[in-house]
């Protein structure tokens, strides 16, 4: 996620300075930012705009923001915030990557809880438009703003998220309709496949042009309401994960990585998938590019 990042800034003129700890990365980061650029087939890229350190302290010693992505443990990312606070000019706003860990918890025992904002890039975040910033009790609302307008500026959509709640916006809703993926599975109504069929060349279809409230808009909220008062007692709402999806973890079938989870995939199966969507996204991306440039 970060090279990503820092690529998004970059090719909008930005100074970004990624520190990374590990050699590979590090030594790798470039040439990965610069595979991005050729994908997208970014003009005047710079990539002088990026330098990479393994020093913290030496990348925090001049920037307005901070992003921060690191692995999604809390005490690893309490600890950076820290230092981020020790050696990050005052000014700037210090931002979290989490996937899913409450901004709240995050900054609660720092010295500067106001500075910490959420920014969720979904993957790749070079492609996929949206940020979700996510406002903590303590954050300072002046950042809210200042964020915002910059995700604007570098071509991102930004949403706020005003309320620090688990799993956001995005993961909420994605989580709720994989979750009633999987009890239709369980409950043997059909199999994966089949549900991942129904949403591809189903309602799937329409997602991207529009969102299921406009779609209730425009069927009618009568009908929205009159389908709820029948369907909604009829679907899972279990509390915790499914029995299906336990004793696949505990089987080892983990997805493509191990050649099954849902389904069963031979490598080359998995690598058209990956290829699959990386191409839609790069031209959907590419097109947006082209229209703004
Ligand atoms: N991968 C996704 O699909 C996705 C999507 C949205 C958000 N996120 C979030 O973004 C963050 C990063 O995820 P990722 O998938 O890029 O992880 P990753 O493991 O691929 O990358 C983490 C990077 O952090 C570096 N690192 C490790 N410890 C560090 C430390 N103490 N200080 C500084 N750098 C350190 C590693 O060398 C590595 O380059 C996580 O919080 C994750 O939840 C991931």
């Amino acid at each position: 996620m970060g090279h990503a990042i820092a690529y998004v800034f970059a090719s909008v003129g930005h100074q970004v300075s990624v520190f990374e700890p590990e050699k590979e990365a590090r030594d790798t980061l470039i040439e990965r930012i610069l595979r991005i650029s050729e994908s997208l087939e970014t003009k005047d890229f710079e990539i002088q705009n990026i330098l990479v350190s393994d020093s913290l302290e030496k990348s925090l010693s001049d920037c307005d923001l901070v992003i921060e992505a690191i692995p999604e443990k809390l005490e690893l990312k309490k600890d950076i915030f820290d230092q981020c606070i020790k050696f990050a000019p005052k000014h700037s706003i210090l931002a979290t990557n989490t996937s899913g860990l409450p901004i709240t918890l995050i900054a609660e025992d720092t010295k500067e809880p106001n500075r910490i904002v959420g920014t969720h890039f979904w993957n790749p975040p070079h492609l996929v438009p949206l940020v979700e910033v996510i406002e903590s009790p303590y954050s300072d609302r002046n950042n809210i703003k200042i964020i915002m307008d910059l995700m604007r500026s570098a071509g991102k959509v930004p949403v706020h998220v005003e309320k620090d709640v688990p799993g956001f916006i995005g993961n909420r809703l994605q989580h709720a309709l994989k979750r009633e993926a999987i009890a239709l599975v369980e409950q043997g109504i059909c199999d994966a496949e089949t549900v991942d069929l129904v949403v591809k060349e189903g309602f799937g279809q329409r997602l991207a042009v529009m969102g299921p409230l406009e779609n209730s808009d425009l069927v009618g909220l009568n009908l929205t309401l009159d389908i709820h008062e029948f369907l909604l007692k009829e679907l899972d709402n279990s509390a915790k994960p499914q029995e299906l999806l336990r004793n696949k973890v505990n089987d080892g079938k983990l997805g493509m990585s191990t050649g099954e989870g849902f389904r069963k995939w031979t490598k080359s199966e998995s690598l058209a998938a990956h290829e699959r969507l990386v191409r839609h996204l790069t031209n959907i991306a590419k097109r947006r590019i082209k229209k703004g440039s």
